[in-house]
């Protein structure tokens, strides 16, 4: 049973629990990544909040809640929090496979419930066919394709025939701008990571590396796609931006925090660990890297050369698909 005081990454569970202040890290990476898609509402949607009838909302892998907090923000569900008592009640889920970065002393006033749950394994079956909408986001360095197998039919079987389900995910790794999503080709590993110098392949090293060594979807814009059309899923739109680090920001930009590159940081801090504890640690690949001092080292070099030299990119997506009806 986890205590609030375990991180999943203690449970071995969730490999990015390891980033020191990682509620922090995900209130800013929602805030950066919410204003790339350029949103100012959460929901644009095909979903009509005008029609009468109860509305089910779930977010899966919750994390810290930012994306039900902008939703709960919404004056269309504002007034139909169940705790409202309205006639039409829009009844909000969350669930994780944590509860340590939950806020529940916000979201229990607000009737939001929240549950333990892995998204791997099988929901609650009163759970079956009763949501309208759900949300699930950032999990790509969380699942390998294995887990994807599993979680997609579980969240086909949770949706309402004619449900939706919005979820944003990272390309994975860095890499120079792409036009759109259908930029992005199916490659092996050794496409993303080879021996150059680059911020990319330094980059890669660490970020494709480590993904391709926990088995996630390398390259993920391009391999997940294929697997909602297998779970039976169908895709209503895509969108798509190329989040900038460092020397890539527009002028604009530079004079903001720029908390993407702190993030970034944080990712291939956590991954730079994990590889030189598997004694797997290359910056770039072919160059080994065996202490703890060397990789600090290689990581600050990186850091500083994407904020002040080259700068780089990683790609994002967001997705809206939907249970055929
Ligand atoms: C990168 S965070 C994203 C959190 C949130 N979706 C967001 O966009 O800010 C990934 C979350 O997925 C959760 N997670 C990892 N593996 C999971 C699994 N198998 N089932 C459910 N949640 C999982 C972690 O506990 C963590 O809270």
């Amino acid at each position: 049973m986890a205590t609030q005081n375990q991180t999943d990454f203690e449970l071995g569970k969730y490999y990015l629990d390891q980033t020191p202040n990682e509620i922090q890290r995900l209130e800013l990476q929602y805030a950066f990544i919410k204003a790339g898609f350029g949103h100012r509402d959460i929901l644009e949607l095909p979903l009509d909040f005008s029609k009468a009838g109860e509305l089910n909302i779930l977010d899966i892998a919750a994390g810290s809640g930012a994306w039900i907090l902008d939703v709960v923000k919404i004056p269309q569900v504002q007034s139909r929090l169940s705790p409202t008592g309205a006639a039409d009640p829009v009844n909000i889920f969350a669930c994780d496979l944590s509860p340590t970065k939950f806020p529940k002393s916000v979201t229990d006033p607000l009737g939001i419930h929240f549950f333990v749950q892995d998204v791997t394994k099988p929901f609650p079956e009163e759970m079956y066919g009763t949501f309208d909408l759900i949300h699930i986001g950032l999990l790509c360095f969380a699942l390998t394709s294995e887990g994807w197998g599993q979680a997609l039919p579980n969240i086909h079987r949770l949706l309402k025939p004619g449900g939706l389900l919005l979820q944003t995910e990272y390309n994975t790794g860095v890499s120079p701008p792409k036009k759109s999503i259908a930029d992005i080709p199916i490659c092996d590993i050794d496409t993303y990571v080879n021996t150059g110098s680059s911020v990319v392949d330094r980059a890669n090293s660490i970020m494709m590396w480590s993904a391709y060594r926990n088995d996630f979807l390398v390259g993920f814009c391009a391999r997940y796609p294929p697997m909602l059309e297998s779970a039976s899923f169908t895709i209503l739109s895509v969108k798509y931006f190329d989040l900038p680090y460092g020397a890539a920001r527009s002028n604009d930009q530079r004079s903001t925090p720029d908390h993407a590159l702190f993030n970034l940081e944080a990712f291939m801090d956590t991954g730079s660990r994990s590889l030189l504890s598997q004694d797997d640690l290359e910056i770039p690949r072919g160059h080994k890297i065996t202490t703890e001092e060397e990789r600090k080292r290689a990581l600050e070099d990186l850091v500083r050369d994407i904020r002040d030299k080259e700068g780089c990119f990683s790609g994002l997506a967001e997705w809206v698909i939907q249970k055929p009806l």
